[in-house]
């Protein structure tokens, strides 16, 4: 009967070899909360639950790596109120990993320049990321990270090794994502059609997908839109 075909839950989405690796610009958190006559700190605790719902998503349908832009180094510009609200909903996430990094099929790495965090944080950071290693979900975590900052780091690594010409593989094997395959697909949330210092190096040859959701109501079916816009592309990788 009709309405029962109706009802039928949409078949399961699930990726192959060709899209191994999603990186998302979670925007929209501030707007999301203005709209609702709320402080913009309201969208941060609401865009980290998100994250994770996204996250535990994107695992289920068969991803192996996610890539995650939470904090880059141009936010320390924002209102020290906001900066510190991020700060915490971070630390808050940190501890919750720290706690519970045994359930989780997660690897967590967290990407940016970490050396401004406190010791004790990056000490955090390491031990998730040295314990969560045999996992086979890669999670980056993008934290004071700039695309800019990632290349210029990578280089200044290269000459302390004492090289004086790079090659493109020297790059890769220098940038923060390191051993991770580049992303397949880019997705930003907010309705903003710009990269904001986001894996310049990795996403040469990334599919783009924005949406104007904002990222605090962004679900499973965006992501299922994503994947599908995706699949609909022909990449060419500069062939014919
Ligand atoms: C993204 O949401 C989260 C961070 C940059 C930390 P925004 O805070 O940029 O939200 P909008 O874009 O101002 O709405
Ligand atoms: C990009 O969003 C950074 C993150 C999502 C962490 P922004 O809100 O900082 O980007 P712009 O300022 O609109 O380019
Ligand atoms: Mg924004």
């Amino acid at each position: 009967m009709f309405w029962k075909k109706k009802n039928k839950p949409a078949e399961a989405v699930r990726v192959d070899e060709r899209l191994q690796h999603i990186a998302f610009i979670m925007d929209g958190n501030g707007r999301w909360a203005q709209r609702r006559g709320m402080p913009r700190e309201y969208g941060h605790s609401h865009g980290a639950a998100t994250f994770k719902k996204i996250g535990r998503y994107c695992e289920k349908i068969g991803l192996r790596y996610m890539t995650v832009y939470a904090f880059s180094t141009e936010n320390w510009k924002r209102p020290q109120k906001e900066v510190d609200t991020i700060m915490k909903v971070f630390d808050e996430y940190i501890e919750q990993c720290f706690l519970e990094m045994e359930e989780d099929n997660v690897h967590f790495q967290f990407i940016g320049n970490l050396s401004i965090f406190s010791a004790e944080l990056q000490e955090k950071m390491a031990r998730i990321d040295r314990e969560t290693a045999h996992k086979p979900f890669v999670l980056n975590i993008a934290v004071n990270y700039g695309g800019r900052e990632e290349i210029t780091h990578a280089c200044n690594e290269l000459i302390r090794a004492g090289k004086t010409e790079v090659t493109e593989a020297d790059i890769s094997a220098h940038i923060y994502t390191a051993g991770c395959p580049d992303p397949d697909l880019i997705v930003r949330s907010g309705g903003d059609l710009r990269s904001s210092n986001f894996l310049l190096w990795q996403s040469a040859y990334s599919e783009y997908y924005y949406t104007d959701v904002l990222w605090p109501d962004f679900s499973a079916e965006d992501v299922d839109r994503a994947v599908a816009a995706f699949y609909s592309r022909k990449r060419r990788y500069g062939g014919v």
